[in-house]
């Protein structure tokens, strides 16, 4: 195969480096088109860029393939612990025994925030949604941490900033969940394994004894990683563009929060709840929300489904949805929702627009109402998104400074109008 693709532009010749990656994707090197023949391409929304080359996750939307580091997502789910899958994300490597009960050790010994951050909270009104405080919290961090504003921080700070960061995001979260219920937070315990000092954090009630349960912990783990990472989607660029400002890690993390929150990217999730209910509340009828989510003069989108980049079933709501199953059925919960999301998604598979579209059910389809099951309320839905994605924003921002990347900064093509005379106020 030809190591070059040939370009023909306007009496201007050029011959256009091709990148193989591991998988054999290919792209076009296009590095030098504009010193070469004053053009630049566009590709609004990213559809056809690769704006890196990465060695974190590999993605095959067409055959539903996800894997971290070369490890396929589904052993992952079954036989890791969140806190594996994030050393591995982020050294490129699954930990051995000593070097994983160090991370372990140097985690569970970072959890506490400074008490200072509890005063933030005065500042909010009541009914805050937690992903805006969510991103704030985190961008507070570097005022407490300010040494993390230096950009060529130590290998050592630079780590430390890391860990910080992973063992005082469920902290935070939990402070807010705890905040936003007007009850008093809930301490981290050293003794307690990650996710089962979340649970607590989240869950304990001060004044009463709470036992964790190991069905919680299990499906919370397993929700964990099948978010923590997913290539160079809206948020992870979002945090590659902003890290390579050489803007503080924490800043570029709030950052990725932001880019989240969006309906069409996690904040889907809490969506996917309001609409199931919203079709409960109307009846249950399923063919109904099909029919309007293909009126294109309706604005309703069938909120968990379709993706930009699978075409195909996406492998994480395949194991969300058994996990769904599961774990109701373990915690002997019967929710009308989770049958309606079934109706939902048999409708749509056998209907042609979603067939001629490959619009699947993605990640966000089944998890709400796990998270449901397992008392969470609905506006915190995404905050977990943001939990369990945090070690894959923090590998992509990291290698995107390891491989010194430059700033990231676009071209356009401007539309607007040519040079024009000044006119006075009293003229226009
Ligand atoms: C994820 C998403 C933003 C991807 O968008 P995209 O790659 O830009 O794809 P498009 O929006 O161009 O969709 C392609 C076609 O499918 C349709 N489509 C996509 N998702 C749809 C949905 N959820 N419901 C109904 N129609 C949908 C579009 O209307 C479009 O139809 P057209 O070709 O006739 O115009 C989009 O599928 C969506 O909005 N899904 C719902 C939100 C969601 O679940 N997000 C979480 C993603 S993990």
């Amino acid at each position: 195969m030809s190591k070059t693709a040939h370009l023909s532009l306007q009496g201007k010749e050029i011959d256009l480096p091709l990148i193989e990656g591991s998988e054999q994707e290919v792209g076009i090197d296009i590095s030098k088109l504009r010193g070469a023949t004053g053009a630049v391409t566009v590709d609004v929304g990213f559809k056809n860029t690769g704006s890196t080359t990465s060695g974190i996750t590999y993605l095959d939307g067409e055959q539903g393939v996800l894997r971290h580091r070369g490890y396929s997502i589904e052993d992952l789910a079954e036989n890791a612990t969140f806190l594996e899958v994030a050393y591995l994300l982020i050294n490129g490597e699954l930990p051995n025994k000593a070097e994983y009960e160090d991370w372990d050790h140097q985690i569970r010994h970072h959890t506490l925030v400074n008490e200072d951050m509890e005063n933030i909270f005065k500042a909010w009104p009541t009914g805050s949604h937690p992903m805006g405080q969510l991103t704030a919290m985190i961008s507070s961090l570097s005022s407490f941490y300010p040494e993390s504003l230096n950009p060529n921080q130590s290998e050592e700070d630079q780590h430390r900033t890391i860990r910080r960061l992973i063992a005082k995001m469920p902290t935070i979260v939990a402070m807010l969940h705890k905040k936003s219920a007007g009850h008093p937070v809930i301490y981290p315990q050293n003794k307690l394994d990650y996710v089962s000092n979340f649970l607590n954090m989240t869950f304990k009630n001060i004044t009463e004894e709470y036992e964790i349960d190991p069905i919680y912990v299990e499906a919370m783990n397993k929700l964990l990683i099948l978010h923590a990472d997913h290539e160079q989607n809206c948020s992870a660029s979002t945090v590659r563009i902003v890290g390579s400002s050489h803007a503080n890690l924490y800043a570029c993390i709030s950052a990725g929060i932001a880019a989240l929150w969006g309906p069409l990217h996690g904040g889907a999730n809490q969506k996917v709840i309001e609409m199931l209910e919203a079709i409960k509340n109307d009846g249950g009828d399923a063919k109904k929300y099909i029919e309007k989510a293909k009126d294109k003069n309706d604005p309703f989108r069938l909120m968990g489904f379709g993706h930009r980049v699978y075409k195909n079933y996406d492998p994480r709501a395949l194991i969300i949805k058994k996990s769904c199953d599961e774990i109701l059925d373990k915690l002997g919960i019967d929710d009308p929702v989770l049958d309606i999301a079934k109706q939902l998604e048999e409708t749509a598979l056998a209907d042609p627009y979603f067939a001629e579209r490959k619009l699947f059910p993605n990640v966000d389809f089944y998890s709400g109402i796990i998270y449901r099951a397992m008392g969470f309320p609905v506006e915190m839905f995404t905050v977990l998104f943001a939990l369990g994605r945090l070690p894959g924003w923090i590998a992509q921002w990291k290698e995107m400074r390891d491989q010194k990347q430059p700033i990231g900064r676009p071209r356009q093509i401007y539309t607007g109008p040519t040079a024009r005379d000044w006119v006075p106020m009293e003229k226009r």
